[in-house]
């Protein structure tokens, strides 16, 4: 039997978990693409690539400060979708990796602990003289000195932006060759190498699933999709997971 044969995953089966925007929607943090989106308002060009911050940083980093602080507002903290996938990870017997597109740290406030952030992380700097990785909640700009170095205008937000490799893809496409549940939440598959995990699991053999608010672009590799918001139907997912065991 392979692993394809099962109309839903094996009890104790791996799971691989990919979550976008969509996700952080109903705690408040805007997502790219849909009416009023980050992308609606700011060119791509202008603050979310290696060019534009060679070009203008400080622009590119009024953008992220301006992001920064939005998450830390004391109103944005994590929903019921992020708490769902962490009594998923708490409770389900097999292997989960949890893979975001997401910057926020909403997974991690909410308590999941096999997370990776693909596409790096808000709260987090990288210097350009020294490589360093620190977190940072405040704002950034070009006279930031780097506590590592010592060095100013190297600082820059340690997010993965247009024209640059994703975070952890040893491991995130090991984990999709052995995953028997596929589940992509609140992502619009426009971006890859994301929008290409679909494919990538159900070519493995495994069952995959869309939760979303609309069905994503493209040609579907999905088996299965669910439509509404985050807060509904990613808890009611798990739900079912969980007590189908
Ligand atoms: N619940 C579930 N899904 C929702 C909700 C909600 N409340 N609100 C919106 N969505 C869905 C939209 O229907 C859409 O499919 O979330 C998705 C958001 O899509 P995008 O804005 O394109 O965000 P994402 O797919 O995460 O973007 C991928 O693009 O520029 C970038 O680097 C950025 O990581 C990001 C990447």
């Amino acid at each position: 039997m392979t692993r394809s044969d099962f109309g839903s995953p094996p009890r104790d089966g791996r799971i691989v978990i990919l979550t976008g925007a969509g996700i952080s929607k109903e705690s408040g943090l805007d997502t790219f693409r849909d009416a009023n989106g980050l992308w609606s308002r700011v060119r791509i060009e202008d603050v979310a690539t290696p060019e534009a911050f060679a070009r203008d940083p400080a622009r590119v980093q009024a953008f992220y400060n301006a992001r920064r602080r939005g998450l830390r507002e004391a109103a944005v903290t994590p929903n019921a979708a992020h708490r769902a996938l962490v009594a998923l990870e708490q409770r389900w017997p097999g292997e989960i990796l949890l893979v975001t597109q997401n910057i926020d740290d909403l997974h991690e406030r909410a308590g999941s602990e096999k997370l990776i952030h693909m596409h790096g992380e808000l709260f987090k700097a990288r210097c350009l003289a020294c490589a360093g990785i620190m977190d940072w909640r405040d704002d950034l700009e070009s006279t930031t000195l780097c506590p590592g170095c010592n060095s100013t205008g190297g600082l820059r937000p340690h997010v993965v932006w247009f024209g640059e490799m994703p975070l952890e893809m040893d491991r995130i496409y090991q984990a999709l060759a052995d995953c028997d549940l596929f589940v992509a939440i609140g992502t619009s598959g426009t971006v890859y190498p994301a929008a290409g995990f679909a494919m990538e699991a159900l070519a493995a053999g495994a069952h995959t699933v869309e939760l979303n608010l609309e069905p994503s672009a493209g040609p579907s590799a999905f088996a299965e999709r669910r439509l509404g918001p985050a807060t509904r139907i990613v808890p009611d997912f798990v739900e079912r997971l969980l007590s189908d065991r």
